[in-house]
């Protein structure tokens, strides 16, 4: 039997596309450029599947293609805010995503922006190689202690409650959050974590509000000119969920005006573009969208995805299907 035709959207780790190209007639985006409206169409036009990442926006227009060929939309990351799953349910598409496998790795990454930030070492680091540190001395640099703070997450999904472990286990943090679907008891046993009615009781406690829920309508600007004003004055903003759930204008005037205190950020609004005023302030952390970015990782979320599709072509219902 012919082995199914499988467009891939962007490269991918390597071993992983070894797998793809032995498993299945596979065609990789060589070059990894970012695919036009046009290209996704024809993707799904000519493939039995095609697979996306998360930056592939894949509209009700992409979907509204005549002629669709493909049965299958394997997305390569845990997010699916990209995809328009009511368009592609009635393309006749089975959907899955990529979830588990980057819990840690993206929970790892928004410590680092918490410590980051707090300890101000992006600043520190341009300071060294700018050639401007003329010595330790007690006033240079002073950050902010993370031990013993208050965390407060929007959100209290997966990556969420590993974050949370980090913090409280590793730096004494308490934890609060907020989350309109929250998790069992099980799933917060020991992590001392106490959950807030309303986002605003999170938004008032908070010393670094950590960001974790979905991006998609429901979410966006969620963090805005009323929720900076609502943050306690000096607090900090982490956003490894998706740009989009923040306001870029109302950040850059709370962090001009001084209502908090810094941002580390692995996502942003019109990603990959930032605004000239961010990219501007020493008081922020700006990271390229890496949270999932390990070898490790990035072998594991494309290996789910590879486990997806030998599901879905095997006739069996995808691990991970969305619809
Ligand atoms: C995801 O998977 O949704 C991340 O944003 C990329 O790893």
């Amino acid at each position: 039997m012919a082995k199914p035709k499988i467009i891939v959207t962007r490269r991918w780790h390597e071993a992983v596309e070894k797998v793809l190209l032995e498993r299945f007639d596979t065609q990789i985006n060589e070059d990894d450029h970012p695919m036009t409206v046009a290209e996704m169409q024809d993707a799904l036009r000519n493939a039995d599947a095609v697979l996306p990442t998360v930056c592939d926006k894949v509209t009700a227009e992409v979907l509204g293609a005549d002629n669709i060929r493909a049965k299958f939309l394997g997305s390569n990351g845990v997010g699916f805010n990209h995809i328009d799953l009511d368009a592609a349910k009635a393309a006749g598409l089975t959907v899955t995503n990529t979830p588990e496998v980057l819990t840690d790795c993206t929970a790892d990454l928004a410590m680092t922006l918490i410590m980051m930030i707090a300890r101000r070492a992006g600043e520190g680091e341009r300071h060294v190689r700018s050639n401007s540190w003329t010595g330790w001395r007690p006033t240079h640099m002073m950050g902010t202690s993370v031990t013993g703070k208050t965390l407060g997450m929007i959100g209290m999904g997966r990556i969420a409650r590993a974050v949370a472990a980090r913090a409280a286990h590793g730096f004494g943090m308490k934890i609060v959050f907020h989350d309109p679907f929250p998790p069992s008891a099980d799933d917060l046993k020991g992590l001392n974590a106490t959950q807030c009615d309303s986002p605003e009781d999170v938004y008032a406690q908070a010393d670094f509000l950590s960001l974790h829920c979905p991006g998609g309508p429901a979410t966006y600007h969620l963090i805005g000119a009323e929720a900076f004003a609502a943050m306690k004055p000096g607090a900090f903003l982490i956003n490894t969920a998706r740009g989009d759930v923040v306001e870029e204008a109302a950040l850059v005037e709370a962090l001009r005006s001084g209502q908090i205190a810094g941002a580390g950020l692995d996502v942003f609004e019109k990603e990959p573009a930032i605004s000239a005023e961010l990219m501007a302030m020493e008081n922020v952390v700006l990271l390229p969208h890496l949270g999932s970015a390990t070898q490790e990782t990035r072998y594991a979320m494309g290996m789910r995805v590879v486990e997806n599709l030998e599901a879905f072509f095997a006739g069996d219902t995808p691990r991970d299907k969305l619809v």
